[in-house]
This record gives C-alpha cells, structure tokens and sequence, in this order.
C-alpha cells in the first residue's frame, strides 16, 4: 500500500491533521531551544515502532511537530493520538513503503509546504543467517530501504535544510556498521555505508548551518531485537541490551556536537576495544566465531 494517509478520508484527516491556528491560544506549546534551532517540524522514518516511534515521542516532548513515516498506518494513527493528547503535537501521517519507487514522490507532496527542520532517517530492516540461505530479494529490499531511500532523504532534505541555513539530520547507522558481521553481513554491510555517508555528511554540511549526527545502536529492546532473537542467542554475546528511550537521548544529545555516536558506555568499550585491539581481521573473526556458537538450530 502507499497512501499520503494524511488525505485518505475525512475522519483521518480530523485525527491526524490539525494546525494550530485551529487551536485555543491557551493550548500553544512554549518552544525548548532544542525545537527553535531543529523546529518547527521534524520528519521521522520508521515512527510506527521502536527507536523511530521513541524519537517521535522525545521530540513531540521538546515541542517539535512531526512527520510520521512508515508503512502501518494504524500505528502511526494511534502515536499521532498520544503525542496530541500529551503534548499538543502538530502531526501529519504518511503511510508509505518507503522501499517502493515512488516513496520519495510521495513524501515531497506531503511535506513541500512544510517547514521541516529535522529529519530522522531511522527505518531499517534486518535479514540474519548464511547469506547464501537467504532470499536475494529480501537482501536487495533491505539495501533499497537501509541505503537507497535514506540516500535519496538525505539528498532530498539536505538541500532544503541547506537552502534555510539551518536544520539536522540523523542518520540511525549500528554498531553492526563497525566492522564485518558474519551471518549479518548484508545488513551489517548496509550500516557501513550508513556510517561512512553520514560522517562525510557531517563535514559537508555543516558549512551550510546543517548538523548531521550518525547514531550507531548496539541490540536495543524492540521488534528487530525480537526478530534476530529467534535466530541468535543473545546470551553468548558479551552485549547488553539498551532501551530505546536511552538510546534516542543518545542521539539528540549528539546532534550538533558529533559526527557519530555509539550509546551506551558498554557498547563502546566493545567497540574502542574492536578498533584498537583487534585489526579487522580479527573482529570479523571474533564476530564469526560468536555468531557460530550463537546461532540457534
Ligand atoms: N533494535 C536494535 O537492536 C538495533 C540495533 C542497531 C541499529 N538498529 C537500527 O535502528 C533502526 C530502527 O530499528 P528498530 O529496532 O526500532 O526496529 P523496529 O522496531 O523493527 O522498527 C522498524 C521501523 O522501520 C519501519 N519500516 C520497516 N520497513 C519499512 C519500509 N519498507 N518502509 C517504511 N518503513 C519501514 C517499521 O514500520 P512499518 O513496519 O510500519 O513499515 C518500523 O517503524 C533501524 O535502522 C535499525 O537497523 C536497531
């Protein structure tokens, strides 16, 4: 399905697309001076779950307007709700695969007259297993979504924040982008490239008065977690799982101060002790050999 779902019917378009001009003055929101350098809206892929509808949640909080993205439109509904209800969000949904050729078409026309100040490239998917036992479509629609659509974001918004002098971007890389993952590696190899643009982004723009941040999670609780958990013993891993409400304040406390960031002080000890211990060599050793003693059935 790709719906603008902010025009579907009308009932939809009462719940979910609202100005504040309809608004009592009582009810206008004071601005955090987060939301007056990254406002006055933001646009977050990958809202309807997980790290991306925790970004929603924490920019709602410091005032900021919000784009949902993603493809159940339900959900994006239901968070729409709550972020109106708690902190009288201005909200629009777009319900929208954004693996599909037309995604970006669609998002231009929810969002052309918008003022967008912040952009959240933050949907992924991963696939796990010997990548030869896995579909070669799924593999090139992860690559579509992870790499292609946040690319063509990046463009697309980058030159609208370029053109206002002002705005961010975060990019939601992994720490799986560190190095070779076996038995993740197209997706580990998707995060390598999320890493690699994104910091050479951050030098580019910011002479343009645009910050861009690349947010590199180790496991987090949510649905992606679960997924790989069905096939990876997490418990042979030296890795402790974070919330997604830590790591998003990771993320946005970075914007604007760092190229990249890696939340959670145990999931960079791994990683310093990755880079300046071991040579890539050894990590994709090291990561191979767990994910062989990990792998379940
Ligand atoms: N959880 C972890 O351990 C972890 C670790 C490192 C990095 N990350 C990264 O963090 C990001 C968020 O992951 P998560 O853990 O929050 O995963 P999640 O709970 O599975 O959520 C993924 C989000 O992406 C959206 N999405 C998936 N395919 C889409 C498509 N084709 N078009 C539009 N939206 C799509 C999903 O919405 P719909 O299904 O409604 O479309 C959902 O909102 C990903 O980039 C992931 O690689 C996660």
């Amino acid at each position: 399905m790709t719906t603008l779902a902010t025009k579907p019917d009308a009932s939809s378009q009462n719940r979910n697309d609202r100005s504040n001009s309809d608004r009592p003055k009582s009810t206008l929101r004071k601005q955090s001076s987060f939301a007056k350098k990254y406002g006055p809206w933001a646009v977050v892929t990958g809202a309807s779950a997980g790290i991306g509808q925790e970004f929603a949640r924490q920019l709602a909080a410091q005032g900021l307007n919000l784009i949902l993205v993603a493809r159940r439109e339900e959900k994006l509904r239901d968070l729409a709700d709550e972020l109106e209800q708690k902190h009288n969000t201005e909200t629009q949904v777009v319900a929208v695969d954004l693996a599909s050729a037309d995604a970006l078409r669609v998002i231009e026309q929810a969002t052309e007259k918008i003022d967008i100040g912040l952009v959240i490239n933050n949907a992924g998917v991963e696939n796990h297993g010997s990548f030869l036992d896995l579909s070669i479509d799924a593999e090139a629609q992860l690559l579509q979504l992870n790499v292609v659509a946040l690319m063509r974001l990046s463009h697309y918004f980058g030159r609208r924040l370029q053109s206002r002098g002002q705005g961010g971007i975060i990019l939601v890389s992994s720490a799986a982008g560190y190095g070779a993952w076996p038995y993740l590696s197209n997706y580990a190899a998707s995060k390598s490239y999320v890493l690699t643009f994104g910091e050479s982004l951050h030098y580019e723009l910011a002479k343009h008065g645009v910050d861009v941040t690349v947010l590199s999670p180790g496991l987090t609780e949510t649905a992606m977690a679960d997924s790989i958990g069905t096939g990876v013993d997490f418990s042979k891993f030296p890795m402790r799982v974070m919330q997604p409400s830590d790591v998003v304040r990771s993320g946005l406390k970075a914007l604007g101060r760092k190229a990249s960031v890696i939340p959670g002080a145990w999931n960079n000890v791994l990683l310093f002790a990755g880079k300046r211990i071991l040579s890539r060599r050894g990590v994709m050793k090291m990561f191979g050999g767990l994910m062989d003693k990990a792998r379940k059935g």
